[in-house]
């Protein structure tokens, strides 16, 4: 073997999971603290296709700073206030069970909060009490507090099973209900520095252009002075730096977010936050037609169920599947990591139209294919042409997935090269095997996909 060759393979051996992260590129790199926000769905409402792509993009970016050295703190920011809940709670008790509540929160949530809605376009009293259900939350109203608070803490319970399926978890379970104080301590800030200006509908806004170009400004009291988004991720992006007092606070969310987050960082930079500049979004594009057999997706574990049985379907041909000791386990991981790898090809600011034989396409640059590499070097135990610091640097730089998919995907296919061009090396072989492994696996997990070690 070449000697360049035999140093990169002791290298990975010698390095195990830190491969590719002791390189020079990365030393002196000073650690830094770095607050990720993602996935943040909606209690009561869908979790839809874009909840799901920053589930596994933060993720994604949460796994690689923490690789590269740096404090990181997760935080799912739920939508955990608001008009819905005045509905909700008015929806509870007109439709509600408490048996359905505690057996499936999320749907049950979900069903009651459908049906109030639909009860009270053509209700107007259902809509005013659930606008009293929503004031009296907003006053702080204590056993309006209680019903919301189990609608809150149970539906959380259920998030953390599911994310777990997932392989994702989380810091803080945050959410905008933690900042109805906060915001009106910020609306008197806004007012002091002469930031806060009345409208005649009642409402105040931030005048983000500088000279009354009404077509910029950012609404951030409604007329009954109560909060709103933008304020409330005012009210949150200060109290996190109280808290954690970060070098970088990354959001992960659809595109359609990009002029929010822009006014809010700049209306922080307007305060006087400098640190406004630490706040960074990271957008993606919207994916259409993500569907399962029952339909649009509603819930996370839809999709994660759907991808479960698909993946079976697809393994049952194979013969190996039937002596797996989980074969749903290994099925959802090999789907999910199919699921992830597709995403992940491509810019994530890219739309793209989804497809469930695009995921499971068993041949060509597929996580399944990917997955299939990892057991089949297992059991026995590459040529590294070119080096993986350099693609975890690029990520890094660019917090684009794709360099180590294509880096991974490149992989494999040497490694079908060298099954059949290397039969004579004995224990060099099996050191190569053993190396490929390790680097593939760490890549994998890297993007939130757990390796398999049979399939
Ligand atoms: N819950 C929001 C939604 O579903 C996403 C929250 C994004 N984060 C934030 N800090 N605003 O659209």
């Amino acid at each position: 073997m070449p000697f360049a060759f035999q140093t990169v393979l002791q290298q990975v051996i010698n390095d195990g999971s830190k491969y590719g992260l002791k390189s020079e590129l990365f030393s002196g790199l000073p650690q830094k603290k770095v607050v990720v926000e993602f996935s943040s769905p909606n209690v009561a409402k869908k979790f839809h296709v874009g909840h799901l792509r920053s589930t596994i993009i933060g993720n994604f970016i949460a796994n690689l700073k923490e690789a590269l050295g740096h404090q990181v703190t997760r935080i799912n920011y739920l939508g955990d206030w608001g008009m819905q809940f005045g509905l909700l709670g008015t929806g509870f008790q007109l439709f509600g069970y408490e048996e359905k509540l505690q057996s499936n929160p999320l749907q049950h949530l979900f069903e009651v909060y459908v049906q109030v809605n639909k009860e009270a376009t053509d209700d107007k009293n259902i809509a005013k009490s659930a606008h009293e259900f929503f004031q009296r939350l907003e006053l702080g109203d204590t056993q309006a507090l209680a019903l919301w608070q189990k609608f809150r803490d149970l539906s959380v319970g259920e998030y953390v099973r599911i994310y777990k399926r997932l392989g994702v978890h989380f810091d803080e379970y945050s959410g905008e209900s933690f900042y109805r104080e906060k915001s009106q301590e910020v609306l008197k800030l806004l007012d002091s520095k002469g930031l806060l200006q009345k409208t005649v509908k009642g409402t105040a806004v931030v005048d983000l252009s500088g000279n009354g170009d009404p077509s910029s400004v950012c609404t951030v009291m409604r007329s009954d002075g109560t909060s709103l988004y933008a304020t409330r991720d005012l009210a949150a992006a200060i109290d996190r730096m109280d808290k954690y007092n970060f070098d970088t606070m990354i959001y992960v969310t659809d595109k359609g977010q990009k002029k929010h987050f822009q006014q809010v960082f700049q209306m922080l930079q307007m305060m006087g936050y400098d640190w406004a500049e630490r706040c960074q979004h990271v957008p993606f594009g919207v994916v259409q037609g993500m569907k399962t057999r029952r339909g649009n997706v509603t819930f996370l574990e839809d999709v994660l169920n759907e991808i479960q049985s698909r993946m079976l379907q697809n393994m049952a041909s194979v013969k190996t599947t039937r002596e797996l000791e989980n074969p749903q386990e290994t099925a959802e991981r090999v789907g999910l990591a199919a699921l992830i790898i597709q995403d992940f090809k491509g810019l994530l600011l890219s739309d793209y139209q989804f497809s469930w034989d695009r995921v499971f396409q068993s041949r060509g640059d597929t996580g399944v294919f990917l997955q299939y590499t990892h057991p089949s070097l297992a059991n026995r135990s590459c040529h590294i042409s070119f080096r993986f610091d350099e693609v975890l640097y690029r990520s890094s730089q660019d917090l684009q997935p794709r360099h180590i998919v294509s880096y991974l995907l490149t992989l494999r296919y040497f490694i079908t090269l060298l099954f059949s061009d290397i039969k004579d090396i004995g224990d060099a072989r099996l050191h190569l095997f053993r190396a490929v492994r390790s680097v593939l696996a760490n890549g994998m997990k890297l993007l939130g996909i757990t390796p398999v070690c049979r399939m």
